[in-house]
């Protein structure tokens, strides 16, 4: 079994809440991950002072971190920069590997960079970057969870304000449900969202797994969650995927969950939930299913 954080948008600069920040950390030193993903947005501007205390952040986290750019990680107004070395302030002060490689004897974790020069906010995946994509894959262990960890969206929340998706979405898709892909964890439009790749785009294959956090720890939240918070915790066992949805409760002062998934892995069935034997011994039970250790969601 293997637990993860799932972090984003942390977006240090004017916009970062330090209070959300300190809050991660203490929640990551309750529920000891043994994994972090961090998907982008790591400052609001790029500058090399940002960057420097993001990766002080990631640098206090109780678990190896995998993290990768997002479109606010490539400078915006340095316009030499951004066309000519968009990730040299990235790889200067936050990570030399813009896509970098994690496992275990249970996790196989991808990160992709989605974010470029040319672009002011959504991304793309370059054809040799898809090649490598399904190069790493092939070679995961054919029992690893594999998970890939993308700024950008491969699946737009539904009703949001644009539906585009990043630049070679669907090839995308096509090779993470081709080569056994569990789980995609994203950012960027600072909403959460579960979804998956047989919703969007069906091609009658095991379904991979799509979930998007919304800010973790700025105060850019959007639609529903502006002027909130939120991140995933994630559990893996042989046969399941279970998601819980957290949101910073500013009463208490730290993440509370607020909403629960648990997903079949691939090749695995899920036992069917017993009927309830009445209304109120049903209302509310299969949110609590699993949150053992997390507290009890919010009411
Ligand atoms: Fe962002
Ligand atoms: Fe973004």
């Amino acid at each position: 079994m293997r637990q993860i954080l799932h972090i984003s948008d942390i977006h240090f600069g004017p916009k970062h809440l330090v209070d959300r920040a300190e809050g991660v950390l203490r929640l990551a030193e309750r529920l000891a991950p043994d994994f972090i993903a961090l998907s982008g947005d790591l400052t609001q501007r790029a500058k090399p002072s940002e960057f420097q205390r993001a990766r002080t952040f990631v640098d206090r986290l109780p678990a190896p971190v995998v993290a990768v750019p997002g479109n606010h990680d490539v400078p915006l107004y340095r316009v030499w920069e951004r066309v000519f070395a968009p990730y040299g302030a990235y790889r200067r002060h936050f990570d030399r590997e813009t896509e970098p490689t994690w496992q275990d004897d249970e996790l196989f974790v991808v990160g992709l960079n989605t974010a470029y020069g040319w672009t002011l906010t959504e991304g793309r995946l370059t054809l040799a970057q898809l090649r490598r994509l399904e190069e790493r894959l092939e070679a995961a262990p054919a029992e690893a969870f594999k998970l890939v960890i993308a700024h950008h969206h491969l699946i737009p929340p539904p009703r949001f304000k644009t539906q585009s998706v990043l630049i070679h979405a669907f090839e995308a898709i096509e090779i993470l449900a081709q080569q056994g892909a569990d789980l995609v964890v994203s950012g960027h439009h600072h909403i959460t969202y579960l979804g998956s790749s047989e919703q969007y785009y069906p091609q009658g294959l095991h379904p991979v797994v799509v979930l998007h956090s919304g800010t973790t720890t700025s105060s850019r939240g959007r639609g529903h969650e502006t002027g909130h918070n939120s991140c995933n915790w994630i559990r893996v066992d042989q046969r399941s995927l279970e998601i819980t949805n957290l949101r910073w409760d500013i009463d208490r002062g730290e993440f509370r969950p607020v909403a629960h998934h648990r997903l079949p892995r691939r090749g695995h069935e899920l036992e069917p939930a017993p009927l309830p034997e009445s209304a109120e011994a049903g209302s509310g039970s299969g949110v609590e299913v699993g949150l053992q250790g997390i507290g009890r969601p919010n009411r």
